[in-house]
């Protein structure tokens, strides 16, 4: 049965809009905290947490990590691109998972999927490094079969698929066809022994097909939980996306 990981970077981000500039602040002075936001996220049902540490550091602190660590008991899963300040922080954490994406400065959230002919000696290099200190490797693909063959080549443990385009398909056929290049990825990911995730952009109206698709793992999913808490409060915001999810995937 599929099931949910929460990102918090968008908890993040309404903190850091008010954090006084160059000064430190004291834990407490400044708020939504994305630790306590995890916390409750597990207590609704998350099996997993997510935190992106950009390389700017726009939303998520390597302090935050930390103090995920350190407070909250769950599963970690850092977001990250193979940036070196970035992989530091992680190796010193380390986190349960790590799921590698491209970054890019400009962008306002991760656009694309990795391109794994690409950097593959890095790439190989770091997921062993990271596969030394027992932490899982997760890629962050377009859901194709040259991708899925890649992540498996270069000793991943899992690939998330990139659901950005079905999420924006705008016809009932376009979703069709995303859908369906989102299960055969599954399948053949699955077949090559990889556990298989997904996530970017679902949302409570689209998430149950994918969910649907026989074998998925976790769909990780921030920004539609984090809107809807505004009306609902977090707990009520994932207890409503877990349920959708399991819903889905039972039937
Ligand atoms: N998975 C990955 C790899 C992402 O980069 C993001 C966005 O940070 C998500 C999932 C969550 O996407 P959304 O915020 O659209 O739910």
């Amino acid at each position: 049965m599929a099931e949910l990981g929460v990102n918090v970077d968008h908890i993040a981000t309404l903190r850091q809009a008010r954090l006084p500039k160059g000064g430190r602040a004291r834990p407490g002075d400044v708020y939504p905290d994305p630790v306590e936001a995890a916390r409750t996220a597990l207590s609704a049902g998350a099996v997993s947490i997510v935190m992106h540490l950009r390389e700017d550091r726009r939303h998520i602190q390597d302090q935050d990590l930390f103090a995920l660590r350190r407070r909250v008991r769950g599963r970690i899963n850092m977001e990250m691109s193979i940036a070196p300040s970035v992989v530091r922080t992680a190796l010193r954490l380390r986190p349960d998972q790590v799921t590698l994406v491209p970054e890019r400065r400009q962008e306002r959230t991760t656009e694309g999927g990795l391109d794994l002919t690409r950097k593959t000696a890095v790439l190989r290099r770091l997921i062993s490094d990271c596969r030394r200190r027992r932490i899982e490797v997760s890629l962050f693909i377009d859901p194709t079969p040259l991708q899925v063959r890649w992540a498996r080549r270069l000793g991943a443990h899992a690939i998330e698929l990139h659901t950005g385009d079905y999420a924006n398909a705008r016809t009932a056929q376009g979703r069709r066809r995303e859908l369906a290049r989102l299960r055969s990825a599954t399948r053949l990911g699955l077949g090559l022994g990889l556990a298989v995730h997904a996530g970017h952009g679902l949302d409570y109206v689209n998430v149950g097909p994918v969910a649907a698709i026989p074998g998925m793992g976790e769909l990780n999913i921030g920004y539609s939980i984090v809107a809807r808490s505004l009306k609902t409060g977090l707990r009520a915001a994932v207890t409503d996306m877990r349920a959708l999810i399991r819903r889905a995937s039972r039937a």
